[in-house]
């Protein structure tokens, strides 16, 4: 095991013990919403919620509702929100994975695969409002408002992303306002609410949204750097799925950048090409190297911005822990 893997592996177990019984209620309050008197609603939320992925938009919540001080009284609120903010999570992947084409979500097949994708739209059309009626009962108008903002950038995100795909062009620009998008809306609301439950002041809740959304930003190009690097295996999803469906990611923008001119053609000729196989003849061929060296560089420094926003809050262990999901994030194997 390497230092990174060893120190991920203590991190994830620390985050385990302090927030143990606040992640029992997140986990319990999403099989409640899983509840239906539907069998086949039921299989398919058993499917989809068969493994539980990294959770780290609740941790996140959960953890900026700490540092912000949380009354006892609340956790129960912040249980919920986290729940809410998992679902969302969970309607994109299932929506995510129909526009990708993708055949394996969290180490078992996606739900289009496993049914079809009548199933898969209607299911996170259903996770959707779910989370957004779970969200209602917490009484809290401004919570709301904020998912639904967030949520509403999220999916713009994504058609964006199928926009600019549409084009076969993408500035560094383009993709930064997709992944701000896609990506760090939810990131940057699952702070800000754990911030607000937990009854911080305006301008750290602004803090700590600022601090998830580059965050976000980090854990997005660690992403689409695992997409090219790792094997189904590690990632529980298709490897080069990207590369598949053509899209230009960042290690591929900055392959293109760094590249000469003659291997700048030969990258887009390969990443463009009708022929399937070609997309994976790119993926060995040691062209998108540099690029994936110089995306690595971007995500570390994006996670390094984001720890900078945490200056204003005194050192504690949750502090601490924050810091340490933004490295691990930029580090990253799953
Ligand atoms: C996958 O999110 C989609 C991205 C934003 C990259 P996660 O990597 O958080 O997925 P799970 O929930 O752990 O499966
Ligand atoms: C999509 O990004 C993230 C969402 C907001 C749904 P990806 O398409 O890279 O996510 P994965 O790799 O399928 O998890
Ligand atoms: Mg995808
Ligand atoms: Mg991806």
């Amino acid at each position: 095991m390497t230092v990174i893997e060893s120190t991920r592996v203590r991190l994830k177990q620390r985050i385990a013990d302090v927030l143990a019984e606040d992640l029992i209620a997140v986990r319990e309050e999403l099989s409640r919403q899983f509840r239906s008197p539907s069998m086949f609603v039921r299989d398919v939320a058993e499917h989809v919620g068969r493994f539980q992925g990294k959770q780290i938009r609740p941790i996140l919540l959960l953890l900026s509702s700490r540092i912000s001080g949380i009354a006892g009284g609340h956790r129960r609120q912040a249980a919920m929100l986290a729940a809410v903010v998992e679902m969302i999570h969970a309607a994109t992947l299932v929506h995510d994975d129909v526009i990708d084409d993708a055949d394996l979500r969290r180490h078992v097949s996606t739900v289009h695969r496993r049914w079809n994708t009548e199933t898969s739209v209607l299911f996170g059309d259903y996770l959707f409002s779910r989370a957004f009626h779970l969200a209602a009962t917490t009484g809290d108008a401004e919570a709301c408002r904020l998912i639904g903002r967030a949520t509403n950038r999220t999916c713009e995100g994504e058609l964006n992303q199928i926009g600019a795909r549409l084009e076969q062009s993408l500035s560094e620009r383009d993709y930064f306002r997709v992944v701000y998008g896609k990506t760090a809306q939810l990131f940057a609301v699952s702070c800000r609410l754990g911030a607000r439950v937990g009854g911080a002041s305006e301008a750290l809740q602004s803090q700590l949204s600022q601090f998830g959304s580059r965050l976000g930003i980090a854990f997005q190009i660690a992403d689409d750097v695992l997409d090219l690097t790792e094997t189904a295996e590690s990632t529980g999803k298709d490897s080069a799925n990207d590369l598949a469906n053509q899209r230009m990611t960042l290690p591929v923008l900055r392959a293109l950048r760094l590249a000469s001119a003659d291997d700048r053609e030969k990258i887009r000729g390969l990443l463009f090409s009708a022929d399937p196989s070609d997309q994976q003849v790119l993926r060995e061929s040691g062209l998108l190297q540099q690029g994936i060296e110089s995306a690595r560089q971007s995500c570390e420094r994006f996670a390094e911005r984001a720890v900078r926003c945490l200056r204003s809050f005194p050192d504690s262990e949750e502090r601490l822990l924050l810091e340490l999901v933004a490295t691990y994030s930029a580090h990253r194997s799953e």
